[in-house]
């Protein structure tokens, strides 16, 4: 079963999809841990889904990004992921966390990468641009890059005449929901050993 470790900073309704798929085998993983920079109800979630490690890990205690996100790492590693998704986690990753699990991070972008990259309103610059359509994005995590990484999935949204930020962004979640758990399968399906872990 490959072990899988969540980054979450918001609502958790895409951590809330990936536990939905590990539950009914969509997703052949669990979640063993899950990690935020803040208190936000994406913890709640975790814990009604008895993830057993739910940890936040602030800059507040730990000083500095780097240090921080060391603790993170090491939290991870103490967990034995597999596999790291950010779902929805509002910060720059520290290079060194990374490195340490480079091609195994994954991440969930509200557009169509390249475009609306870098921001934490992709759906609002969308709408505001005009453009008739935009997506949602799932790509690597990679060393030196924001929402630069290789891209492994990624799906279209029309934008639709009088749409507000609400109504387009009920649509790009839903989308979410559904490429996200899809996305982390097709990860585990083509990385049957990366760890001794995955084959538990
Ligand atoms: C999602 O739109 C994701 O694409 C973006 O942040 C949002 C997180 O939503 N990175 P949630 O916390 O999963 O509900």
């Amino acid at each position: 079963m490959t072990r899988i470790g969540v980054l979450v900073s918001g609502r958790g309704s895409n951590l809330a999809a990936i536990l939905r798929a590990c539950a009914t085998g969509e997703v052949e993983g669990e979640v063993v841990i899950v990690a935020s920079n803040k208190t936000c109800p994406a913890l709640d979630i975790a814990r009604e889904g008895a993830v057993p490690v739910v940890r936040v890990f602030s800059l507040t205690e730990h000083g500095d990004l780097p240090s921080r996100d060391r603790a993170m790492a090491d939290a991870l590693d103490a967990a034995e992921v597999d596999l790291v998704v950010c779902a929805g986690y509002d910060r720059v990753l520290d290079d060194g966390l990374v490195r340490r699990f480079e091609g195994r991070i994954l991440n969930v972008h509200p557009s169509l990468l390249p475009e609306f990259g870098a921001t934490m309103d992709a759906i609002g610059e969308a709408l505001a641009a005009g453009v008739p359509r935009t997506g949602v994005t799932v790509h690597m995590i990679e060393p030196a890059t924001v929402d630069a990484g290789t891209i492994v999935a990624q799906e279209t949204v029309d934008i639709l005449p009088g749409d507000t930020i609400e109504s387009l962004a009920e649509r790009i979640h839903a989308v979410e929901h559904r490429l996200l758990p899809a996305t982390i399968q097709r990860w585990i399906e083509s990385h049957p050993a990366v760890s001794p872990q995955a084959n538990r």
